[in-house]
């Protein structure tokens, strides 16, 4: 008898990412039209989280707590440093102290626009763990590097690289978000296949580095361009554990479409 879990035991993750975008003002009003399009049933099946930018976290936070939304805090970024002459930067014990639960290292636009590698996603991973908080660890690939058939070497390196010293426990808890560079924010998704297909990949490697039990419950999420009309489709996948959804986040609406993927599931 095995004790593994079967794959659709793991409860996807639903992460709806702000970027640089909504004031505080607009961050609360963004929230409060969540809260009200989802209803509590909503979340028995799906865990969901929210990033606003830094100088939102403490607004969401106050509405997310006093209106007993389920809904978890999350942030985009963070230093690796737990305090210190860090000028401009925020670590991961001031992001804990705001109740947030997951944030987002090694995004695609933090790896191409700041110049992290996959040392440096890995220190951020760390620290976001030693802070009790769960990292989304990001990886895909470029269109050229698809195009010239090294998608899976890259993102087998970038796993590698990001997820280096960590044991087979801590893989386990961890979020994985495949996001292709090429599908962000363009329109273009990949295909269904094409995103099972990596997730797959991603989930052999886990297992062949961390162990059965790391593979069966590390959650991976699929990003780029998810929508409403698109994530039933995508979520359906077998390695599909969630998505991290940047623009179509923003409408409150169109998020809850989202998370609700399975009522419009065929
Ligand atoms: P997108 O962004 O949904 O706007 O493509 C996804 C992401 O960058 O996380």
């Amino acid at each position: 008898m095995s004790n593994e879990p079967a794959p659709n035991s793991r409860k996807p993750l639903i992460s709806g990412n702000w970027k640089m975008n909504h004031n505080h003002f607009e961050a609360i009003q963004t929230i409060q039209k969540l809260a009200y399009a989802l209803n509590p049933r909503d979340y028995d099946h799906v865990d969901v989280s929210v990033h606003p930018p830094f100088t939102d976290l403490r607004s969401v936070q106050t509405v997310l707590q006093a209106d007993e939304v389920p809904v978890s805090l999350g942030a985009q970024n963070v230093h690796m440093a737990s305090h210190g002459a860090f000028t401009g930067e925020i670590a991961p014990p001031m992001l804990a102290k705001l109740n947030v639960e997951y944030v987002i290292v090694g995004h695609s636009e933090r790896r191409e626009l700041f110049g992290e590698t996959d040392e440096v996603v890995n220190q951020k991973a760390k620290a976001v763990l030693a802070a009790d908080m769960t990292p989304i660890v990001c990886v895909g690939e470029t269109l050229e590097q698809r195009q010239a058939g090294e998608a899976e070497s890259t993102v087998s390196q970038q796993i590698s690289g990001s997820l280096a010293g960590l044991s087979g426990d801590v893989v386990a808890g961890l979020v994985i978000a495949y996001e292709p560079i090429w599908a962000i924010g363009t329109g273009a998704t990949a295909t269904p296949n094409d995103a099972q297909l990596m997730c797959a990949h991603i989930r052999s490697l886990v297992r062949s580095r961390w162990g059965d039990s790391a593979a069966d419950s590390v959650r991976i999420q699929y990003g780029g361009s998810v929508k409403g009309g698109n994530a039933p489709e995508l979520m359906a996948q077998p390695d599909i554990d969630g998505a991290l959804v940047g623009g179509a986040s923003l409408d409150a609406d169109e998020f809850a479409r989202i998370v609700n993927f399975r009522l419009y599931q065929a």
